[in-house]
């Protein structure tokens, strides 16, 4: 069945939390004009425990209430989300435009001069096979050093951007990027981009580190100029979360993001199983 969505609506994008913000800042300053709204879904971080199947009815779920919103084309701001759920997604809702998150080992081999890289990510991305797929078809001989960060996106849930925990715990998994003398670091999470400042400094001169959010806000870009519809839009943004309202404005103020409207809604139901849930819906 198809699926009826605003041709002129708003740019979705979700996330377990915060990391989806990231994307959210890269899009508006690719497209200044559109409206964007950002679903932050608190209440469930850290997705990156989950298994697969609750993280698809989950990104059905958040899919679902962004289509309510209008929404035009759907960012899965989420590296874990992306890896479990695009493939679903795409096949469920097969008119909508989807852009998800992939970790940026390409570009990160380009760049390395030394030919040795290090992807940072939850661990379910590390242990995913979206990212042994990556690595399998563009690594080619370059030495990967892949590093579950578990702890990491709490860390910057709690805007503990710099406090001596988080750099205690990122020096903790860096140390293997280092010893392998990598030059060059993959962000594949979406909340990473937040401390990055951190992973220099603690790395030192001459590392790269590579956020996928401006490749991906220039797909976006790509799309909505193929639809006619790059210009649509005030620029307004909503920040939503299923979880405490004033805790996310503080994080949202804490991280240096543009300004918008926040707004607060229950966790959405996911249903006990997907066809329970997906039968349910309207234009699948
Ligand atoms: N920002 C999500 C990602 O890119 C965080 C995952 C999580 O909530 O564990 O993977």
């Amino acid at each position: 069945m198809t699926t009826m969505h605003a041709a002129h609506g708003p740019i979705g994008l979700f996330d377990s939390g915060i990391g989806g913000a990231t994307v959210l800042a890269a899009l508006h300053q690719q497209l200044p004009h559109a409206d964007l709204v950002l679903l932050s879904d608190q209440a469930r971080c850290p997705y990156g425990p989950r298994p697969a199947a609750e993280l698809v009815r989950i990104a059905l779920a958040n899919t679902r209430w962004l289509l309510a919103q209008d929404a035009r084309l759907i960012v899965v701001a989420c590296n874990t989300a992306s890896a479990a759920a695009l493939d679903t997604l795409r096949s469920r809702f097969p008119d909508v435009p989807f852009v998800g998150m992939v970790p940026a080992v390409k570009p990160a081999v380009r760049a390395s001069r030394r030919r040795a890289i290090g992807v940072l990510a939850t661990p379910t991305t590390i242990a995913g096979a979206l990212l042994r797929d990556v690595i399998a078809q563009w690594a080619g001989d370059a030495h990967v050093v892949a590093q579950a960060c578990p702890g990491l996106v709490e860390q910057i849930e709690a805007g503990e951007l710099d406090t001596p925990a988080t750099i205690t715990l990122l020096a903790q998994h860096l140390a293997p990027l280092r010893h392998a003398g990598v030059d060059t670091i993959v962000l594949g999470c979406t909340h990473y981009p937040f401390v990055a400042p951190a992973i220099a400094q603690l790395m030192g001169d001459g590392v790269t580190i590579i956020d996928a959010a401006p490749a991906v806000a220039q797909q976006v870009a790509r799309i909505v100029a193929s639809r006619g519809t790059a210009a649509v839009g005030r620029g307004s943004i909503r920040y939503i979360t299923t979880s405490d309202q004033h805790r996310y404005q503080r994080l949202i103020e804490r991280c240096g993001l543009p300004p918008g409207q926040v707004e607060h809604i229950a966790p959405l139901d996911i249903g006990a199983q997907p066809d329970a849930t997906i039968n349910a819906h309207r234009s699948e």
